[in-house]
C-alpha cells in the first residue's frame, strides 16, 4: 500500500486549481493523498480557491484530507511528495499588455508564441527560479510537475541553474489536440500511441498508431482536418477564439499535407491571417478575464454567501488528468508515455543536443526517458534551429542582463519581419515590465 501523499500547487489561485484536485480525488488508489496545499503569493486568489477546494472535499465526503492554504512557502513546501506548479507572473493583466504590445506594432500579440510570449518568458523565469530554489531547500526530493508557461524558456532557464532539480515540464496541448480529433472524427484516443516531435508549442507529429484499429491513422486524420472542419472541445472552457484555432489546423493540414502540427505553429506561419481576425482591442487575455476568471471568482462569492446549489462549474478537458497522470506514473513506476520537455540530448539526432523539445517520453520511477527519433526534415528542422536560437539568446539576455541580446532574441523570433520592429517593441516591453523583468543594460 502506497503511503498517502502531500502534493502542493504552486499557483494555487489559477483557474485550472479545481480541474486538477479533480484529477487527483479521481485517483485515490493510484495516487493516494493525504493533504492538499494551495500556495500563492496572492492572498486573496489563494482564499479564494480554497473555499472552492473545500467546497469539493466535502462534497465528497473527502474530510480527511487536509487543506493547507498559506503564502509562505516553507509551509508550503516542507515535507511534499509533489509540486504542481502553474504559476502566471503578472498575472492576466501582464498577459494583456504582452499580446497588445505586439498587437500595437503588427505582430501577433501571444501568451506563449511571438514576443508576448518572449516578454512572458523574461517575468516568468524568476518566478519559477524562485520556487525550484525553495523547493531544492525544503523538499529535495519532491517531484515538480510544470505547467507554468511559456515552457520552452523556462525549462532552457532552470537546467541552466538547477541541472539535477527533479522538475518535468509538460504541456497539455498534444493531448488536447489528439482528444479533439479524436471525438470530431470518431476515434478512441485510448488506443492511440502518438509519436511527435518538436519545441513546446512548435512541432508536429509523424504517426498516430491505432492499437485497436491496428494502423496509423494519422494519413486519414490529415486528409478529415483538411475537408472537414475540427469543432472545439470542451477545452480551456472552449469558447470562440479556440475554436478559431482548431479552424486554421485544417489550413495548416491542406498546406502542408504530410504530418499534423501542432496549432500553435498558426502564429509562425499564418500570423497574416491571424492578424486579420485578431482584435487589438480585445484579446485572448481579456476574454479569459471575463470568462473563467470571473467564474471562479463568482463560485467562490457563492459559497462564501453559504450556497450550496449547483456551485461547481468548470471543464478545462484533458488538463487536470494529464498532469496527475504523469505523477501517477512515476509514483507507481508505471512507464507510461506522454510527451514532455526535456533537453534534445540526440533524441532528434539531426538537432543541436542543448535544444530543449518536446518528444514522447516513458515516465516511470527514476522519471523521463525520452525515445530516440528518426531524423528530421529540412523545413521543420529550419523552423526549429531559429526558434532555439532566439530562445536561448532570451534566456542569455535574462542571465546576462543584456539588451544586445535580448534585441537578438526578438529580431530572431519568426513572428517579426524587421529588426526595426524588434526594437520598438522591446523598448516599450522594457517600459511595461519594469517591475519584473531583470534591468537590460
Ligand atoms: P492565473 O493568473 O489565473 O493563475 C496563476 C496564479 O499564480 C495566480 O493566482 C497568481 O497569483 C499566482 N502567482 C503568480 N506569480 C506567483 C509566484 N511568483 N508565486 C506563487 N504564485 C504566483 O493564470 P492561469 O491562466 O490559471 O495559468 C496559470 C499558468 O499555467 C500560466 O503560466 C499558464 O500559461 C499555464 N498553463 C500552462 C499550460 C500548459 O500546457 N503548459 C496549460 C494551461 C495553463
Ligand atoms: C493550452 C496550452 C497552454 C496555454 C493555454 C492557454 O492549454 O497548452 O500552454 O497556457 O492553452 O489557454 P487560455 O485559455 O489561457 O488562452
Ligand atoms: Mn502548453
Amino acid at each position: 500500500m502506497t503511503m498517502k501523499k502531500i502534493i502542493t500547487i504552486a499557483g494555487g489561485g489559477s483557474t485550472y486549481t479545481p480541474g486538477i484536485i479533480k484529477a487527483i480525488l479521481g485517483q485515490a488508489k493510484r495516487l493516494p493523498v493525504k493533504e492538499i496545499r494551495l500556495y500563492d503569493n496572492n492572498q486573496q486568489r489563494n482564499e479564494d480557491m480554497a473555499l472552492i477546494i473545500d467546497f469539493m472535499l466535502k462534497q465528497e465526503q473527502l474530510t480527511d484530507i487536509t487543506l493547507l492554504v498559506t503564502e509562505d512557502p516553507q509551509k508550503a513546501f516542507t515535507g511534499v511528495d509533489f509540486i504542481f506548479s502553474q504559476i502566471r507572473v503578472g498575472g492576466l493583466k501582464m498577459r494583456e499588455k504582452d499580446e497588445k504590445i505586439a498587437l500595437k506594432h503588427g505582430l501577433i500579440g501571444q501568451e506563449t508564441c511571438g514576443l508576448g510570449g518572449f516578454a512572458y518568458g523574461l517575468r516568468s523565469i524568476g518566478g519559477l527560479l524562485e520556487i525550484v530554489g525553495l523547493v531544492q531547500k525544503y523538499a529535495p526530493d519532491a517531484w515538480i510537475l510544470n505547467y507554468t508557461n511559456p515552457e520552452s524558456i523556462i525549462s532552457e532557464a532552470i537546467r541552466r541553474s538547477y541541472p539535477t532539480a527533479k522538475m518535468i515540464n509538460v504541456c497539455d496541448m498534444t493531448i488536447s489536440l489528439e482528444e479533439t480529433l479524436a471525438e470530431n472524427y470518431g476515434y478512441n484516443r485510448k488506443n492511440w500511441i502518438a509519436t511527435y516531435y518538436g519545441l513546446n508549442h512548435f512541432g508536429w507529429y509523424t504517426e498516430i498508431y491505432d492499437k485497436e484499429l491496428k494502423r496509423d491513422v494519422m494519413p486519414e486524420l490529415l486528409e478529415k482536418l483538411a475537408n472537414q472542419e475540427l469543432k472545439v472541445a470542451d477545452f480551456n472552457a472552449g469558447d470562440t477564439s479556440w475554436q478559431q484555432t482548431f479552424t486554421m489546423l485544417s489550413v495548416l493540414a491542406k498546406n502542408f499535407p504530410t504530418q499534423i502540427p501542432n496549432n500553435y505553429l498558426e502564429y509562425y506561419l499564418y500570423p497574416d491571417m491571424i492578424l486579420e481576425h485578431t482584435d487589438k482591442n480585445y484579446t485572448r487575455a481579456n476574454m479569459v478575464m471575463d470568462g473563467r476568471e470571473k467564474k471562479t471568482k463568482q463560485m467562490a462569492q457563492r459559497i462564501r454567501n453559504g450556497e450550496t446549489k449547483d456551485i461547481l462549474d468548470f471543464n478545462f478537458g484533458e488538463h487536470g488528468q494529464y498532469i496527475v497522470d504523469i505523477a501517477t506514473s512515476l509514483l507507481n513506476d508505471e512507464h507510461r508515455r506522454f510527451m514532455i520537455i526535456v533537453p534534445n540530448n540526440g533524441s532528434i539526432p539531426n538537432l543541436r543536443a542543448d535544444a530543449v523539445v518536446e518528444v514522447p517520453a516513458y515516465v516511470g520511477a527514476t522519471g523521463v526517458e525520452s525515445i530516440a527519433l528518426a531524423p528530421i526534415n529540412d523545413f521543420h528542422k529550419g523552423l526549429m534551429e531559429a526558434q532555439v536560437a532566439a530562445e536561448k539568446l532570451l534566456v542569455d539576455a535574462y542571465f546576462e542582463g543584456s539588451y544586445q541580446k535580448a534585441l537578438q532574441a526578438f529580431t530572431l523570433n519568426q513572428t517579426v519581419p524587421s529588426a526595426r520592429i524588434a526594437k520598438i517593441v522591446l523598448d516599450e516591453m522594457i517600459e511595461a515590465n519594469q517591475e519584473y523583468w531583470p534591468k537590460l543594460t
